[in-house]
């Protein structure tokens, strides 16, 4: 495991993936009653921006660094995600996926985050230790899909799912992990975090999950340039299944408005449907 993420964190991937998981997780606040996020590879929940690994690769000024300077109105359909960012520390620091999971987070909501490598972990229950309804764990976030779902009493959920796609079968693994959260929360959302560096392999990923007769299941995609060159990672995308009521209509102007602002002349932000509702 040498993947940190501390080196990528606020980088146009995840200004993508942050953006629209404060969608998903805004949608359980329609009705009171109170749900779960299972957050499978957490990270460790807040980034120092002034610190050696963000510093040396800088990526996050070509992403939240970049969406911060441009006027109000350009970049609109980002702005609960943006005032979000400003209210958790940024410029100084860049919360990750667990941060945003607990700020969203009403009384009785649960997040449980899941989190492999030791110092990591540690550095999560610094961040967020004494937040209430927390729980983190030390442990393989892929095999606490089994473990730990379905909650014993919550019935609506979100089980977020970003490895970091350091083996060579990562999208296997991927595509087989939705099929078990799909079977152990069926009435739950799963939402799978990917790196788009060239077509096919995403499109052998998608057709896994219709072939393994996943329904219901759309992909969220920003790419900041024509994916030909496999050494880039190029754009990034979420599939999403049983995304919320209107969720595509909103995540699409937030694709478009990130393609237009961060990416170059060729970049494309689309929400498409990879399954139907129902097979
Ligand atoms: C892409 S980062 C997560 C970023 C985080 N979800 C966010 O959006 O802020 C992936 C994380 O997964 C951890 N990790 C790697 N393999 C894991 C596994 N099998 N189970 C749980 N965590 C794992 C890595 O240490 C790393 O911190």
């Amino acid at each position: 495991m040498n993947y940190r993420h501390h080196f990528h964190a606020g980088n146009f991937a995840d200004c993508m993936k942050h953006a629209l998981l404060i969608e998903l997780i805004s949608a359980f606040h329609r009705k009171p009653a109170p749900y779960v996020v299972l957050d499978t590879h957490a990270g460790i929940g807040r980034y120092d921006l002034n610190a050696d690994p963000a510093e040396r690769t800088g990526e996050w000024r070509a992403g939240i660094g970049t969406l911060m300077q441009i006027d109000p109105r350009g970049v609109a359909p980002l702005r609960a995600y943006l005032d979000m960012v400003e209210a958790m520390g940024f410029p100084g620091a860049y919360p990750g996926s667990p941060a945003i999971a607990a700020h969203l987070g009403r009384p009785g909501d649960q997040l449980i985050c899941c989190e492999l490598h030791p110092e990591d972990a540690h550095s999560l229950r610094r961040a967020l230790g004494r937040t209430p309804d927390t729980h983190i764990h030390e442990r393989d976030g892929y095999e606490a899909i089994t473990g730990l779902m379905p909650h014993k009493t919550i019935k609506r959920g979100l089980i977020l799912i970003d490895p970091p796609f350091e083996r060579p079968d990562e999208f296997s693994r991927l595509a087989q992990a939705i099929v078990t959260a799909r079977a152990r929360f069926p009435s739950g959302i799963v939402a799978a975090w990917y790196p788009i560096k060239h077509r096919t392999p995403v499109r052998a990923f998608h057709d896994m999950l219709a072939d393994a007769g996943v329904a219901d299941v759309i992909a969220a995609e920003l790419t900041l340039r024509q994916p030909v060159d496999p050494s880039r990672l190029n754009g990034a995308g979420l599939v999403i299944v049983r995304p919320p009521f209107g969720f595509e209509e909103r995540a699409a102007p937030m694709l478009s408005c990130l393609a237009a602002t961060l990416g170059e002349d060729d970049a494309s932000g689309e929400v498409r449907r990879i399954t139907q509702e129902q097979l």
